[in-house]
C-alpha cells in the first residue's frame, strides 16, 4: 500500500518540534552542545542538508518527506540510544576548525582551545615554538589547532589508538596540514626521542573506576580509552608528570587538562607548583608547568 503523502512542514517548525521533543527526553547536554535547542538545531540542519547560515525565507520553505524521515531517524537515535548529537552529524568545531568525528574519538570539548587560540600567551613566545606534542590526541582536535594558531611549529599527535589516528589523519588531510602534523601511534612519550619539544599539551583520560560508573549513558558512546584511566583517575597524569620533563626543551612548557581531578591531582603532587590556568569562556582543571619546575619538584 502506498503512503500518504506528509504534509509540508518548514524547518522552522520541525525545529520547534524537535526542540519540545529533546526537551521533553531529558536528555545529558556537554558534548559539544549545552541545550535541546542546540541539538535540535544540529539535526535540522543535518537532516536537512542546510548551509550553515540558513536565511528566514529558507526556514520558512517545506521540507521534503524524506528530509522528515531522516530527521526523525536522527531524533530517534538522540533520544532512545542517548547518542550526542555530534556522533549523529560528525561535525565538530574546536578553535575555529571544522572536524569530522565519530565514536573512535572523544568529542573535543578541552577548554584548551582557548589558550590555542592565544598560541599560548604568554606562557610562552609563540615565535620561538618549533615543536608540539600533542598526547592522547584522540580526533587531531588540540594537535590540529596549535599547528593552525602557531603556524611556525611542527606537532607530533600521538595517541595509543589506531582507530583514533585514522580520525586524527583525517581532519590533518582535511585542514591540509600533513606536512607539519604527524599522527603518530605512541603509548604516551614512547615513539619520542628525549629533549626535543616547546610545548607538550594533553587532554589524557582521567576519569576514576566509581565516576565512570556513574556517568550519564552519553557516555558510553565514547571510547573507553579516551575516558578511563584507573581507579583514581591518575593512572595517565602519572606518567606524563614522571616522563614529560625527559622530552622537553630547556624553558619547554607541559600543559594538562585533568578536569574535576584537579583535587586530586594538587593532593597526590603537593611538591609541584602547579599553575592552574583561568578560561574566559569557561571549564577549568588545567594546569601548567616548566621543565625546570618539573625536575625541581621530583628533587624535592
Ligand atoms: C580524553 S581523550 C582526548 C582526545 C583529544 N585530545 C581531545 O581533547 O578531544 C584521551 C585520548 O588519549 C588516548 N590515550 C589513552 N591512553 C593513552 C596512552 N597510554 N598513550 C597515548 N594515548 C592514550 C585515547 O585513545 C584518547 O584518544
Amino acid at each position: 500500500m502506498r503512503r500518504a503523502p506528509q504534509p509540508q512542514v518548514s524547518a522552522a517548525v520541525l525545529l520547534r518540534r524537535a526542540t519540545r521533543a529533546l526537551q521533553r527526553a531529558r536528555l545529558h547536554y556537554g558534548h559539544g552542545t549545552d541545550r535541546a535547542r542546540d541539538d535540535a538545531a544540529a539535526l535540522v540542519w543535518h537532516a536537512l542538508r542546510l548551509p550553515a547560515e540558513a536565511s528566514a525565507a529558507r526556514l520558512r520553505r517545506g521540507a521534503t518527506a524524506a528530509q522528515q524521515e531522516r530527521l526523525r531517524t536522527l531524533l530517534a537515535r538522540r533520544i532512545s540510544k542517548r547518542v550526542p548529537v555530534v556522533y549523529l552529524t560528525h561535525r565538530c568545531w574546536f578553535a575555529g576548525l571544522e572536524l569530522y568525528v565519530d565514536e573512535r574519538v572523544l568529542i573535543p570539548r578541552s577548554p584548551l582551545a582557548e589558550l590555542i587560540e592565544r598560541a599560548f600567551a604568554p606562557w610562552i613566545d609563540a615565535a620561538r615554538v618549533r615543536r608540539i606534542a600533542d598526547v592522547g590526541t584522540g580526533s587531531g582536535c588540540i594537535a590540529i589547532a596549535c599547528a593552525r594558531w602557531l603556524p611556525r611549529a611542527r606537532v607530533d599527535a600521538l595517541d595509543i589508538s589506531s582507530a583514533a589516528l585514522e580520525v586524527a589523519n583525517r581532519n590533518i588531510r582535511r585542514h591540509r596540514l600533513g606536512r607539519r602534523v604527524r599522527a603518530v601511534k605512541s603509548d604516551h612519550f614512547s615513539a619520542l626521542s628525549p629533549g626535543a619539544y616547546d610545548i607538550i599539551v594533553s587532554n589524557p583520560p582521567y576519569v576514576g573506576r566509581a565516576e565512570l560508573a556513574a556517568l550519564p549513558p552519553e557516555y558510553r558512546h565514547e571510547p573507553a580509552l579516551a575516558l578511563a584511566a584507573g581507579r583514581d583517575g591518575l593512572d595517565s597524569v602519572r606518567v606524563i608528570l614522571r616522563d614529560a620533563a625527559r622530552y622537553l626543551r630547556p624553558g619547554g612548557i607541559l600543559v594538562v587538562e585533568v578536569g574535576n581531578s584537579e583535587t586530586l591531582v594538587r593532593r597526590n603532587f603537593p611538591r609541584l607548583p602547579f599553575t592552574w590556568l583561568e578560561f574566559a569562556r569557561g571549564g577549568g582543571g588545567v594546569f601548567l608547568l616548566t621543565r625546570e619546575q618539573l625536575i625541581e619538584g621530583k628533587r624535592n
